[in-house]
Formats: C-alpha cells, sequence, structure tokens
C-alpha cells in the first residue's frame, strides 16, 4: 500500500510540474521555493524578500524561512517566476515538491524496563529533552500526552502552542497547513509517531484486548514539539521547510521526521538541507528510511547529517491459525475484533488469474464470495480497502497472503471482518490445497498476544535498501529499529475505546523512526553536550546483527540472512548506545568537505547557507568520518580511508582491532592497537581495502566489518565495499 501511494504521488508531482511547463495561463499558481542572497546589511528581511515579489505581493508568500534557507516560499506564475530570475540578488527557484508520511512493547523489546536500570535512572525517561515531531498532528486530548512526572518547559524553550490546552507534554504545536486553526491530527500518523516517541505510560492499552499492556514511548518524560506539515496524504516540501525552520527557532532537541522523498542530488532535498541548519544548530534528526523494499536503491533521506531508520519485527505477534477441511494448520497473523471468532469451517475461494485474485475495489462483484473464505493476495493494495471489499461482497473471512517481494513480514490489520494475514510460502501451500480438492474449506481461529517470536527482529520486507543513489560513499540505512505492528496512540477508536484510549496498530519505517528519535533523546539526556553525529555512532556502533535466536537478523522479504543494504549497522540497543566506549565524530565543516567533491560549490551553498571556497577542501565520501564504510574497488584497485574516534568511555583503555574480511577484499587497519589515557581523547586509524586478484570473480556488492574492542567496549562499523567490473 506504501509502494502505490508513493509512486502515485510522483506521478502527480512530474504532472504539476509539467503543466506549468507548458501551459502560460496566468491564473495558474504554483508554490516555488525560492532562493535569494543574505540581505544587505540593515535590510528587513521580510522587506527583502517582497523585493522579488510583483507589487503587492505579500499574499504570494506561503513561508518566510529564517534558519534552513536564505529565502522563502510563495504562489506564482511562470512569468513571474521569469521576472524574478533577472533581480539582482537572486539565486534559484524549485517548485514544490510533495514528500509521503512513511507501538506498546517496543520499550521492553528494546530493554527498557520502568522498574529498573537506567531507564528511570541514567536517562531519567528523557525527562527535559525536547522531541521536535513535524507529521500530521497531534490527538491532544489522548491519554498518552498526559503530562504526568513530566517537567515543565526548560528555559530555553521559545516556542509556541497554539492548541486550546497544552501541558508539560506538548510544549509546543503548530499548524503549517492550515494557519489559524490548532495542529489537530485528522489520519493518525502523527498521533502514532508522537506517542511512540514519547508518549507517557498508558496502563490496559490494547486493540480489540489485543496487544494488552502499558504503552509509552520510549522517552516517556520526554517533552513533544507538534509541526503539523502533513495534510491527509502528503506533505509539501515547503511546508517541512518551514516546521524544521520554526523547530530549529523554538530550541528542540531532537527532530524526527518520518517523512521523505526520492531525490537525486541533496541540494534539492529540503528535507536534507532543513537538516543540515538543524545540525548546525546542535539538533539530532531522525529519519525513515521509506517503504519501498525489498528493491535495491529505495532508500530515502541520504544525507551524512541525518540518522535514517529502516524497520524490523518485533517479538510480539497477535497470532492466528488459518485450519484447512484437510487439517493443515498454518500461522499468521490478526487483529481480531469483537464477535468475529470462533468461525465455523467455510467454503474457501481464491481466483487466480482474475483481479479478484487482489480483491481490489469492485473487482468481487463479478465472483460468489458470500459466506466464503476468500483468499487475496496483497502486494501493493491498501489491505483495509480489500477488508471492505470482501466485506460489501459479503465475503465472511479472508486470508491475506503476501505477494512474493513482502515474503515473510506478515502485518496486523485491524479489518472489519475475520483476517489473517500469512506469508507468501504459507499462502503458496493454502493454494495448493485448493487446487488439490474439489470442495476447498477454511477457518480462522483467533489465537491472541505471544511475546516469543524468536526471529525477531527481522527486516521488514517493505523496508527500504541501500545502495544510497545521492551519495554511493555513505552507507544507508543506518540503523533498524521497530516499525512492524507497533500499537500506538490514534486520533479516533477503532474499536470503542474511549477516545482518550484509542491505540492502534501501524506498520510501516515512520513507525521505526520515532523510535530512534527517542533513543537519541535518552542519550542526550545522559550525554547533554554529545554533537548529533556522537550521537549517532553510539548507536550505530552498538547495534545488534542477531535476532533473539542469536542467528543473524533476516531478510522478511526472503528469511535468508540480511544484507548491509537492509540493516544498516544493525539493530539499536538503547542500553549499549548510552556507554559507546568510542564515537566517530563529525563537525560542520567536514561536513563542507565532502559536500565540496559531491557538488559545485553554488550547489554546497544551497545545502550549507555561506559562501564556500572548495579549492583544496573536498575529501572523498568515504573519507567523511561516518560510523560505516560505502567504498568503491576497480578491478586490481586499492583505496585507503582514515578514521578518528574520540574516547568517551574509560580514560585509560585499549582497544584492538578486529577485521571480518569482505569476500575478494583485503582490509588492513594501521595501527591495529589504539591506546587512550584521557576521555575526549582523539586517535587516527587508516584502513586500506585492496581488491584480491581473482580471475574468476564476478564483482557485486560484498560486506564485512571493522571492530575495535577493549575489555568492556565493543565499537563495531559495517563495511560494503562495491568490486566494480572494470
Ligand atoms: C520588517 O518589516 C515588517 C513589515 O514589512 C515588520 O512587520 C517587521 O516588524 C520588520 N522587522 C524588523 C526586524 O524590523
Ligand atoms: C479536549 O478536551 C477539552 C476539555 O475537556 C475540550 O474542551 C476540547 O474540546 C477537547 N479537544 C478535542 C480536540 O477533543
Ligand atoms: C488489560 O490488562 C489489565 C491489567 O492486567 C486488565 O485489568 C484489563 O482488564 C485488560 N484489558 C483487556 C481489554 O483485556
Ligand atoms: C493450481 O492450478 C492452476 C490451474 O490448474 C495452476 O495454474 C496453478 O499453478 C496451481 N497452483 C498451485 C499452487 O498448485
Ligand atoms: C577530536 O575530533 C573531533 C572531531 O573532529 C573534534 O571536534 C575535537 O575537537 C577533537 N578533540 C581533540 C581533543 O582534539
Ligand atoms: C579559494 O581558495 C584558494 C586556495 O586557498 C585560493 O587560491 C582562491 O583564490 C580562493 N578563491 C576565491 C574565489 O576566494
Ligand atoms: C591513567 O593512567 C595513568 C598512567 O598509567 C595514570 O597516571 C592516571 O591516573 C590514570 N587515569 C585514570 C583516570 O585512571
Ligand atoms: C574462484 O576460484 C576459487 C579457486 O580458484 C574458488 O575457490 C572459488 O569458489 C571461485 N569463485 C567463483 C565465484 O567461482
Amino acid at each position: 500500500m506504501f509502494t502505490t501511494t508513493v509512486v502515485w504521488f510522483l506521478a502527480l508531482a512530474i504532472a504539476t510540474t509539467l503543466t506549468f511547463q507548458t501551459t502560460a495561463t496566468l491564473s495558474l499558481l504554483q508554490t516555488y521555493i525560492v532562493h535569494v542572497e543574505i540581505p544587505p546589511r540593515g535590510t528587513n528581511v521580510s522587506d527583502w524578500h517582497l523585493s522579488f515579489l510583483p507589487k503587492g505581493g505579500d499574499d504570494r508568500i506561503v513561508h518566510t524561512y529564517r534558519h534552513v534557507i536564505n529565502g522563502f516560499a510563495a504562489k506564482l506564475t511562470p512569468d513571474e517566476l521569469a521576472d524574478m530570475e533577472k533581480i539582482s540578488g537572486f539565486l534559484h527557484a524549485s517548485p514544490d515538491r510533495r514528500c509521503t508520511p512513511h507501538t506498546t512493547s517496543s520499550p521492553s523489546f528494546l530493554g527498557l524496563n520502568p522498574n529498573q536500570d537506567f531507564w528511570p535512572g541514567q536517562t531519567e525517561f528523557g525527562s527535559g529533552v525536547i522531541i521536535g515531531v513535524l507529521d500530521s498532528g497531534i490527538t491532544p486530548n489522548h491519554s498518552s500526552f498526559s503530562d504526568e512526572d513530566v517537567p515543565p518547559p526548560p528555559a530555553k524553550w521559545k516556542g509556541r502552542c497554539d492548541l486550546p490546552i497544552c501541558n508539560n507534554k506538548i510544549i509546543g504545536a503548530r499548524n503549517f497547513i492550515d494557519y489559524g486553526l490548532p495542529p489537530l491530527d485528522h489520519t493518525g500518523h502523527g498521533t502514532h509517531t508522537a506517542s511512540t516517541a514519547a508518549g507517557n505510560f498508558v496502563s490496559g492499552a490494547n486493540l480489540f484486548g489485543q496487544a494488552n499492556g502499558t504503552a509509552s514511548g520510549l522517552a516517556p518524560h520526554a517533552h513533544l514539539a507538534i509541526y503539523k506539515v502533513c495534510d491527509i496524504e502528503s506533505c509539501d516540501q515547503s511546508n517541512i521547510l518551514a516546521g524544521l525552520d520554526a523547530a530549529i527557532e523554538d530550541g528542540v532537541d531532537i527532530i524526527s521526521l518520518s517523512i521523505g522523498t526520492i531525490v537525486i542530488h541533496l541540494y534539492e532535498d529540503y528535507a536534507a538541507i532543513g537538516a543540515f541548519a538543524a545540525m548546525k544548530n546542535g539538533i539530532f534528526v531522525s529519519t525513515s528510511a521509506s517503504n519501498d523494499g525489498p528493491y535495491s536503491s529505495s532508500v530515502e533521506n541520504m544525507s551524512p547529517w541525518t540518522l535514517t531508520v529502516g524497520s524490523s519485527t518485533t517479538y510480539r505477534k497477535i497470532e492466528a491459525t488459518a485450519c484447512l477441511g484437510n487439517g493443515e494448520l498454518f500461522e499468521g497473523q490478526s487483529v481480531g475484533g469483537r464477535n468475529f471468532f470462533p468461525l465455523k469451517l467455510l467454503s474457501l475461494v481464491h481466483f487466480p488469474g482474475q483481479e479478484a485474485e487482489y480483491c481490489e475495489s469492485e473487482s468481487l462483484d463479478k465472483v460468489d464470495v458470500k459466506g466464503k473464505i476468500i483468499l487475496c493476495v496483497i502486494g501493493a493494495s491498501n489491505p483495509i480497502g480489500v477488508g471492505r471489499s470482501v466485506k460489501r461482497a459479503g465475503g465472511a473471512g479472508v486470508i491475506l497472503m503476501n505477494d512474493e517481494q513482502s515474503g515473510y513480514t506478515t502485518l496486523s490489520f485491524a479489518m472489519p471482518l475475520p483476517s489473517i494475514s500469512v506469508s507468501n510460502f504459507v499462502g503458496e501451500r493454502i493454494k495448493k490445497y485448493i487446487n488439490s480438492t474439489a470442495t476447498p474449506l477454511a477457518t480462522i481461529q483467533l489465537q491472541g498476544t505471544t511475546f516469543q517470536d524468536v526471529t525477531a527482529p527481522a527486516v521488514a520486507s517493505f523496508s527500504s535498501r541501500g545502495p544510497n543513489i545521492a551519495s554511493p560513499g555513505i552507507l544507508k540505512p543506518d540503523i533498524l529499529g521497530p516499525g512492524v505492528n507497533i500499537l500506538a496512540a490514534w486520533y479516533r477508536s477503532v474499536d470503542n475505546a474511549k477516545p482518550a484510549a484509542a491505540f492502534y496498530m501501524d506498520s510501516g519505517t515512520s513507525m521505526a523512526c520515532p523510535h530512534l528519535s527517542a533513543v537519541a533523546a535518552l542519550i542526550k539526556k545522559a550525554h547533554p553536550n554529545w554533537s548529533p553525529a556522537m550521537i549517532k555512532s553510539a548507536m550505530m556502533t552498538t547495534a545488534s546483527q542477531l535476532n533473539r535466536d542469536q542467528k543473524p537478523i533476516l531478510d522478511g522479504s526472503t528469511n535468508l540472512p540480511a544484507d548491509v543494504f537492509a540493516t544498516g549497522a544493525g539493530h539499536v540497543n538503547p542500553k549499549l548506545a548510552l556507554d559507546p566506549g568510542l564515537v566517530y565524530d563529525i563537525t560542520s565543516q567536514d561536513y563542507i568537505s565532502y559536500l565540496c567533491s559531491l557538488y559545485s560549490e553554488k550547489e554546497v551553498e544551497v545545502i550549507v547557507r555561506e559562501k564556500v571556497n572548495c579549492s583544496g577542501l573536498g575529501i572523498p565520501e568515504a573519507q567523511l568520518n561516518y560510523p560505516s564504510f560505502a567504498v568503491q574497488l576497480g578491478k586490481g584497485g586499492s583505496v585507503t580511508y582514515s578514521r578518528t574516534v574520540t574516547n568517551v568511555g574509560n580514560a585509560n583503555s585499549t582497544y584492538e582491532v578486529e577485521i571480518e574480511s569482505a569476500p575478494g577484499v583485503d582490509i588492513s587497519v594501521e595501527p591495529t592497537v589504539l591506546t587512550f589515557t584521557q576521555l575526549n581523547q582523539n586517535s587516527t586509524y587508516k584502513v586500506e581495502f585492496r581488491r584480491q586478484n581473482k580471475k574468476n570473480e564476478t564483482g557485486g556488492y560484498v560486506q564485512g566489518s571493522i571492530t575495535w574492542s577493549s575489555v568492556t567496549h565493543n565499537v563495531r562499523i559495517p563495511v560494503s565495499v562495491h568490486l566494480l567490473d572494470y
């Protein structure tokens, strides 16, 4: 369902742009993001921006930016744009683009327990840290946003709260869609992500009685600042930019951005441009990888100054069983619903090769499903829509089988009739059974909530994958977090719960991102002076590559070990991330050097908002002090890069290197021992990657890792090597 949404909006954006390029109708206004030079000394910024617009153009201005870019968003006709381009001080303008927006047991799944340990202790549940959430708004009266045990906002907070009632939990709320209206959430997405990051403790949270327990975000005592930048279906870049601008001005510590779009160049990605300004202000920006997996190079939010989060499963399942007429039983997931279960043994139907195979909208009108259970293939379709069409056609129940790409990642959907989601593998077995008999029968039984899936975390099949198109020398995604069947606050009740206790289960990298925003808040609380890059490094170098069964993390699409383009550094481990031993820090100057090798000075200036002289400054992408390596090697080639680690563990400590080699590549590190005698001491090491000369080798991507280990810490970074065919 996510895939279709994305494609649809991209198509829309392109169509819109084409319309404006081919018609010169004056009445057609299009929003442009306009970059201009810094105003001459002493000039009022608003007046400066107005000077680029036609006379009386005040009402054309959509947003005026202060921190993220030098410029503004305005509605313009093509002729007006052409006139503006001639005015001195104009830099460039780009048409606005649309982006798409891409929870109870995750705290305990991630080792966070209220009764013990570091969560209430060292991190104080994130108390005092401000998480800015750019999304579809908020449901302020929900009990997840109670401010019990949350202190007043810190003195540095300068934000505004445009809700009838604000409290110490929701300290800021702004609406960039409908000015003047409170930023209420009419989709659930923003409520879900905000409560996943910083929802307070709510006991007895459940959906149709399932997944019952105490719900909370990972930073339950952190503050929330809400920036509504998305409407029902999507988010305009000009609004995202305005939300980022305000968040910087207001003084948030963390930004959670479960939104993205595919761009080829970072200087065209306004989320990345805004995030650069945030990073310069010491703000940590967490973003979602997007939901276009398992396809290669589907990852979004590709800049090195943001954290890019992929989605993985947790150990909780709402189990259901599909029982077939021949006695075969197959496991799957459900949500359930009142009076749905138990079902009798009913006729089972499937319509391969017909439109009705996918059970979408009108396709069931021509087939007979009355009182039957129907097997539907779900790929890019919206299963909620499938549930509605089956119900309308009189179906009694639905077995949702994954298509081949969706593989083994089964999602729990709140459906209007009994349903079970099964893997593609199970679906194929059920199809075989249907073929084997003249009277196929089935029933669906709800088993209930369990917390014992040892294959978790597994990478969700929909989680977007690397490699990184915009910057092949930076490995993306960075890390995995829980993002499958996450129960969190919702804007309305789907199960007759009171509105203040409405919870809903949702899946996506949008759900994974706020988990990591919250972990960043916990680290920020424990280490207030750490830079965003240090926080990111702490999470990445301590991430796990194993599931609960102590086996390599699996790819939900294939059930084979997931590669580094699916997992990044691995699955987040909050406890270890608080004490990483060593960190890889990056300054904003380092990013400029990195950008200088990718882009022209003008393009770099669009991102960094200052005059840049790149001569002698550029460094290869892979030389950025990033906590991972993405390296390219031609036939017989070798490259050497360096990394600098900063000691944040024990003052006196010694680390030895351990190399997990990548097939076909010799990796050597110099020196092999790093000795520290002080805190915050830096130490630099060199890594040589040398291609082995094997006649029969085929090229492609191989992976390994480099780990520095002391008595107390393991600091691991993943390595990806692209073996070129030439
Ligand atoms: C700039 O001018 C606008 C009116 O054009 C005014 O509202 C605003 O207060 C001025 N800002 C400053 C900093 O003088
Ligand atoms: C929230 O609660 C207040 C006080 O009970 C009420 O006045 C307000 O209408 C509610 N707002 C929403 C959006 O439900
Ligand atoms: C959820 O759990 C609580 C505490 O164990 C219990 O009191 C409540 O009845 C449960 N709710 C449902 C719907 O099962
Ligand atoms: C079921 O039968 C149809 C038609 O004979 C065939 O195309 C299909 O491959 C069979 N499917 C399975 C899973 O055996
Ligand atoms: C260590 O390196 C970081 C990142 O380059 C830099 O900001 C910091 O000043 C260095 N610290 C020392 C003690 O040199
Ligand atoms: C950029 O820096 C180089 C080397 O430092 C210098 O030679 C050159 O003049 C500078 N260019 C500009 C436009 O300042
Ligand atoms: C580290 O070791 C040095 C020399 O061995 C010693 O002087 C110093 O006190 C030690 N520092 C700490 C914090 O233990
Ligand atoms: C290449 O040859 C080596 C030994 O000559 C062999 O071990 C290896 O499996 C071969 N690799 C491929 C991809 O054929």
